[in-house]
């Protein structure tokens, strides 16, 4: 039996589920249901990293005990993934007894082994990445180049780990498994890394007490990586209905090979160092065989939400679970899956989302099914017709059909959801071409029997088709996926072990299967509704922000206002006072720009229709173009003079308002405008 184990990173639970650890998440759900779906025996497995010195503090500043705090914290990320349709098997907390028992016996096999000694350590440690740091790595000041945070110095009573006793077995062990970390252009990195030689590490602490405890040492507590890596395995005792959990881990049981199970770690690229390095060192160390190590270790890049780079507070204000509300939890896995190649760095627009999800799902695959239902209920009484003798046009549709599911499939393999889906929607680009090259509409026409056998023949092979492609958006899009077999008169596909269920050509429906008509799968959304989507949904924009930002203290981790980062320049006292009198004829206005494009030839200039609240909007030239595409600023309020005499900027390309925003012309920002203030408000 083939197995398949893959799992997210345990997350710290003093930030809240946010896009960056969904996108994680839904790619482990969805390589999990397209692995079961092929009949593998498949397990997914997520959970909360619980410990550290980061937990403790955040948990003091709110006055809380940490085991409070990460109770309360843990739970969100819990209830979170399931509304995102994600099912994961298992959801493992580090604080949990199940986790420190192993950890402890873990700890115990490499102490035993020799490889962990009691010394003294003084050395630069980053609490945002709760990693030690050397010189060589930080910025002037001693600032974390991750957090641009100030280092801290820590000597204390520790235990190392001999690391440096495993640079050569690691180096051996990523040459003879040259697909261990993946992608490429990561696995060069670490292997130049390692090849420049490891330190070892210290990997327990005294000056705090949040962790596991270091077997008799109880005034140690085990470094947060040694145990939040161990997660991994330790989530694998006890059994399911199959059989011990342990089968999930290789050497797998039976006398099985290697290659017949997988154990993928999937993992930011951020944190890929920990997972290709220490993990596979402190499994070694505590005795595993280069056999008992993980599989894969696959590192993807970092997302961006509309072009902005991920702070804290862009965090809190991309919901994830809000936008699954909005939009459906099979739209947004669309958009994470097939939007971003899995391993780079992508961006999450929420303009392309929704026009991705009209053109991919609503027209190509939907109008596709629609098309074939509703020819189906009106000349076949909604039933499958008879699927007659084909014609060389069949059987290259069905060839084609072939190849693309192969190379769907070996995506998946690859871990490549991108370019699966982009295989996938193929196979429905492919059956519109079909439906045009047959005109099934001109077939209803005619009464002759060879031609309503022609017709059937059509109509079948389409809906072999649609069958095929309801089993292949499965894992990106569960929920769709059994609604449009329902609409199919279909049963939804239920994995079997040993059993793959994964299409290898055109399918097919019995012929008198009763459809089950249900209205479009993927309702398209008009311009008026994006609009009014992307003004609710598309955070403001934020100050360019340079650094990532997680969050080591309360006031951080509680939900809060943008950080304003941009520099404060100081007041012009050359500007003369204004006295009120004069300054209560400038007319300030909320304004609502409906349009917006480039101006030829001029390029800082923006040119601007603004809604505010006259009955028809105004022209607005603004020289916003260095900072905003015009697509950006569609949907989104800002602040007008209303009354500025109008400027002329040439060809009569008239400017009736002003609109205001700081910064510098490439980095500007529009104030933010609560969407509730109705344009034309008028401010006092
Ligand atoms: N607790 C550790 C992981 C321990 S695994 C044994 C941790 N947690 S984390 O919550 O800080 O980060 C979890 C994951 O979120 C990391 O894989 C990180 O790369 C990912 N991301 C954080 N911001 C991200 C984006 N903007 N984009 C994509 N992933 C991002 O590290």
């Amino acid at each position: 039996m083939r197995r398949f184990y893959v799992t997210t990173p345990i997350y710290y639970v003093n930030d809240v589920p946010h896009l960056g650890t969904a996108y994680t998440t839904v790619v482990a759900d969805a390589l999990r249901r397209f692995h079961a779906l092929d009949g593998a025996d498949a397990r997914m497995l997520t959970g909360t990293d619980e410990h550290g010195l980061k937990l403790e503090r955040v948990a003091k500043e709110r006055g809380i005990a940490p085991k409070e705090f990460v109770d309360e914290m843990s739970a969100p990320f819990r209830e979170a993934w399931p509304k995102l349709d994600v099912a994961a098997d298992d959801f493992i907390r580090t604080t949990e007894s199940r986790h420190q028992t192993w950890v402890q016996d873990l700890w115990k096999k490499v102490a035993a082994n020799g490889y962990l000694t009691l010394g003294n350590y003084e050395d630069w440690y980053c609490v945002g990445c709760e990693s030690f740091k050397t010189e060589k790595e930080l910025e002037p000041g001693n600032i974390c180049p991750l957090h641009k945070k100030p280092v801290e110095r820590v000597k204390e009573e520790t235990f190392f780990f001999q690391l440096s006793k495993f640079q050569q077995p690691l180096l051996d062990f990523y040459a003879s498994h040259p697909d261990f970390i993946q992608p490429e252009g990561r696995r060069n990195e670490v292997l130049s890394f390692v090849e420049a030689g490891l330190k070892d590490l210290s990997v327990s602490r005294t000056s705090f007490s949040w962790g596991i405890p270091v077997p008799g040492h109880p005034n140690h507590v085990m470094y947060v990586w040694f145990d939040a890596l161990a997660n991994y395995r330790s989530a694998l005792q006890g059994a399911d209905s199959y059989g011990d959990l342990a089968r999930f881990w290789p050497p797998y049981a039976g006398g099985e090979p290697v290659t017949a199970g997988r154990v993928l770690h999937l993992v930011g690229k951020d944190i890929l160092r920990f997972h290709a390095i220490f993990w596979p060192a402190f499994l070694l160390a505590a005795g595993y065989t280069t056999d008992q190590l993980p599989t894969q270790v696959f590192a993807h890049g970092f997302l961006t939400v509309d072009g902005q780079k991920m702070s804290k507070s862009l965090r809190n204000a991309v919901n994830p679970v809000r936008l699954a509300e909005k939009l459906g939890a099979d739209a947004v896995r669309y958009q994470l899956l097939r939007a971003i190649a899995f391993g780079q760095d992508g961006d999450f627009d929420h303009g392309a989302l929704l026009e991705r999800y009209n053109a991919d799902l609503g027209k190509n695959l939907g109008n596709l099914l629609n098309r074939v239902i509703g020819l189906t209920v009106k000349n076949f009484d909604g039933k499958v017709p008879a699927r007659g003798e084909t014609t060389p046009l069949e059987n290259e549709l069905s060839s084609e059909v072939s190849k693309l599911i192969e190379a769907a499939k070996a995506a998946w393999f690859a871990v490549e959801p991108h370019r699966a889906l982009e295989h996938t929607f193929a196979i429905a680009a492919l059956g519109n071409q079909y439906i045009d090259r047959t005109a099934p509409w001109a077939l209803a026409k005619r009464t002759a029997p060879e031609d309503r056998a022609r017709f059937g023949t059509v109509l079948a092979t389409l809906f072999g088709l649609l069958e095929t492609l309801s089993r292949l958006i499965g894992p990106a899009m569960p929920t769709k996926a059994a609604a449009m077999r329902h609409q199919l008169g279909l049963d939804a596909v239920v994995p079997t072990h040993g059993e793959s269920q994964v299409p290898s050509g055109l399918g097919s429906i019995a012929e008198g299967t009763v459809l089950r008509p249900e209205g479009a799968l993927f309702p398209t959304y008009d311009k008026d509704q994006i609009k009014a989507l992307l003004d609710e949904l598309v955070p403001p924009k934020e100050a360019p922000v340079t650094e990532e930002k997680p969050a080591p203290s309360a006031s951080e981790a509680t939900p809060s206002v943008a950080p304003i980062t941009a520099a404060v320049p100081t007041l012009d006292e050359s500007l003369p006072a204004v006295d009120y009198d004069t300054f209560a004829k400038t007319d300030l206005r909320v304004g609502l720009i409906s349009h917006a494009e480039k101006v030829p030839r001029k390029d800082k200039l923006l040119r601007l229709e603004v809604d505010l609240g006259e009955g028809k909007p105004r022209q607005i030239v603004a020289g916003l173009a260095l900072t905003f595409k015009p697509e950006d600023l569609v949907g989104r309020r800002v602040l007008v003079v209303a009354n500025l005499a109008p400027r002329d900027f040439g060809k009569g390309l008239i400017s009736h308002g002003m609109i205001l925003a700081s910064g510098p012309s490439e980095a500007l920002i529009l104030p933010t405008i609560d969407a509730s203030v109705a344009p034309g408000s008028r401010l006092k």
